[in-house]
């Protein structure tokens, strides 16, 4: 099996049509590229329930802030390629910029409720950018499904929200994180963690697991959370939260419950982390 490369939105309604004329089910993994093995989970999800699965690779501008890393960010294409080869991908989709947003182009698709806090709130506009961009890829591609990582839960749950709420019909699938042997979440960004930083990079996972076996048996988080802050802080974390809620409205809570989940970002050097687990 070959893999295609689609660089505008008509070859990609090409290649969909036809395995839609032949009764095939598609699968969407969107990606910003710099593929690594959590990127792959995805597809590997995808391929499980979809006789053809399409992965997008595409820097989205409209989600990078003024102050972000958007020409930073790596595009290493010819590696993604192999990468998507070798995990028998059907079709990358990778198109440019205007291709995405031609000139002119003026609608922003601003979703409320689980965008708002956490990131949202460290991170003006961040949403609103991934909420266009996907939108956008759903409507192109117009999959059965599509695959989104646990690692960035408030933006697997604003899709949710944003799904629900236009009445796209897909079903979106949220994966579990890949993580490396210490518990490090995989990233894209991880490649920029300084070699003296990448051994603190694991403490992140270490101290959320320890606040969560604390708030497990319901104890008030407060106190919990506190001490999360502080032993990040003191093992050299810029702290932007470390927060309890409720995992489908990340509304903040007091004490788990049900559904609960424990979600951070904090900065180390130049690189900020996310993660989160369940309570
Ligand atoms: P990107 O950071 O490339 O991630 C693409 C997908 O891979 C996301 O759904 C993300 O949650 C998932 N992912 C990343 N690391 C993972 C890990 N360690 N384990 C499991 N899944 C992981 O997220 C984006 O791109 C963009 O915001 C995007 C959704 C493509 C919109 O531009």
């Amino acid at each position: 099996m070959t893999l295609s490369v689609a660089r505008s939105v008509a070859e990609l309604r090409r290649h969909v049509a036809a395995w839609r004329s032949r009764g095939e089910s598609v699968g969407l993994v969107p990606t910003m590229g710099a593929l690594h093995a959590g990127h792959l989970a995805l597809v590997a999800a995808a391929q499980a329930q979809c006789r053809r699965v399409v992965v997008s690779i595409f820097v989205n501008p409209k989600q990078f802030g003024p102050r972000e890393d958007f020409s930073a960010y790596p595009r290493p294409e010819s590696a993604d390629l192999d990468t998507l080869t070798g995990a028998s991908a059907d079709l990358a989709f990778i198109p440019t910029v205007e291709e995405m947003y031609p000139a002119g182009f003026a609608t922003t698709l601003s979703v409320g409720g689980p965008s708002e806090g956490l990131c949202g709130a460290h991170r003006p506009g961040h949403f609103d950018g991934v909420a266009t961009v996907v939108s956008k890829l759903l409507i192109q591609a117009a999959p059965d499904a599509a695959y989104f990582g646990e690692k960035d839960y408030q933006q697997l749950m604003v899709v949710r929200r944003m799904v629900h709420d236009l009445d796209l019909p897909v079903a979106i699938v949220g994966v579990p994180t890949v993580r490396e042997p210490d518990g490090l979440a995989l990233s894209s960004r991880n490649r920029f963690i300084a070699v003296a930083d990448r051994g603190k990079a694991a403490r992140l996972f270490a101290t959320l697991e320890a606040a969560a076996r604390r708030l497990a048996d319901g104890a008030a988080a407060d106190a919990i959370l506190d001490d999360a802050r502080a032993a990040l802080t003191c093992e050299g974390f810029a702290v932007d939260y470390v927060a309890l809620v409720d995992g489908p409205t990340l509304v903040p809570l007091a004490a788990a419950r049900p559904l609960a989940r424990l979600i951070a970002a904090a900065r180390l050097g130049s690189v900020r982390l996310l993660d989160n687990v369940a309570v």
